[in-house]
């Protein structure tokens, strides 16, 4: 019986020695300690045993138990850290990979023009105004000097609310001039940009919704030579600083004078190319010496306080600036178009 421990001894520590894995292991517990396991079934034998060899067997018996037990314990851990280090190796990242590029987008040509223009202001120390695009006739019109039977009234050209012909959405930016002179806080420097509203049919240069961009100044002792440097200084940092402005006079009822700025061509310098149509020059904005009768409205004394505003069409100058020949392509949002830009 001695010599069966020993042999079961043996044999369970050269199998354990082969155990590839977890489950090796529980077979051979199993199969040397289980219930029918080898080690049980020569305890069973203990009883036909003298009353000297029991004890002696027992004590060996039991060393060999807890021998393989102790052997199942140390390959247990064994396979453990090797299953570990597998699992590490199989989740070790390689920072020397080449990563994968997200492809990102950007802003659109209109909001970088828009972002440009502001940012030109601003350094010229203008403020940034806002109005709302759903308008009182009162601020988009009357306040504006423009009379009751102007075609820009007509139901033709604007939205009304409802068949009201006192709610629209505004035409212009211009009434955002109105709603900041009347808070009467002066002098005033801001600009508005925003959303306007025509009804238009859509073509290569029409859009019922489009944006513009109006500056309005008001101080004591302001001048037509406040307006034209201003408007030239702008001009250089839009479209660089070689670009000379000329104003014709033209009229708007809200301006006395009034004038539209023409920029000399950005794209050929002058000489005339499909930009400027062959004319040298590009036209930018409507401008002029705010009207005296707009101030009073508006509650400023045109007595003492003198200002310019003026106004450009931001998807022109945006369709200016990039040579866009069709109105539509700012909208459609095809990323073919837009990643030129
Ligand atoms: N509101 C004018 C328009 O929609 C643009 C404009 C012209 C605004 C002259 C001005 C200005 O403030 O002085 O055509």
């Amino acid at each position: 019986m001695k010599d069966k421990l020993k042999e079961i001894k043996e044999l369970a520590v050269e199998n354990l020695k082969g155990a590839e894995n977890l489950k090796a292991l529980e077979d051979l517990r199993v199969k040397f300690l289980g219930k029918k396991g080898e080690l049980t079934k020569i305890l069973k034998g203990m009883g036909e045993l003298s009353k000297e060899e029991r004890p002696v067997i027992g004590q060996l018996a039991n060393e060999v138990r807890e021998t393989i037990e102790s052997k199942l314990e140390e390959t247990k851990k064994f396979l453990l850290s090797k299953e570990q280090e597998i699992k590490i190796k199989a989740e070790t990242i390689d920072v020397t990979m080449p990563g994968k590029s997200k492809i990102l987008g950007h802003k659109h040509p209109m909001t970088q023009v828009i972002d440009n223009i502001k940012n030109i202001f601003i350094g010229m120390g203008y403020e940034i105004a806002e109005g709302p695009e759903v308008e009182l006739a009162h601020y988009n019109f009357e306040a504006l000097n423009i009379p009751k039977d102007h075609p820009a009234r007509d139901e033709q050209d604007t939205f009304y609310i409802n068949g009201n012909l006192d709610f629209l959405l505004r035409t212009q930016t211009s009434p955002v001039q109105v709603r900041v002179m009347e808070k009467g806080k002066l002098p005033i420097k801001i600009i508005a940009p925003g959303r306007v509203y025509r009804s238009d049919e859509v073509d290569a240069t029409h859009s019922p919704i489009f944006h513009q961009l109006e500056g309005l100044v008001v101080d004591k002792g302001i001048t037509m030579g406040d307006l034209k440097g201003a408007l030239a200084v702008f001009a250089k940092e839009l479209f660089g600083e070689n670009t000379k402005v000329r104003f014709r006079p033209h009229h708007f009822p809200f301006t006395e004078p009034s004038a539209e700025m023409d920029a000399s061509c950005f794209a050929c310098g002058g000489k005339g190319c499909r930009v400027c149509k062959d004319s040298g020059w590009i036209e930018v904005l409507g401008c002029g010496m705010v009207h005296p009768k707009v101030l009073e409205m508006a509650g400023i004394n045109p007595d003492i306080y003198s200002g310019f505003a003026f106004g450009m069409g931001l998807e022109r100058v945006t369709m200016q600036k990039y040579a866009i020949s069709d109105l539509r392509l700012l909208y459609e949002n095809d990323v073919k178009f837009l990643k030129q830009f």
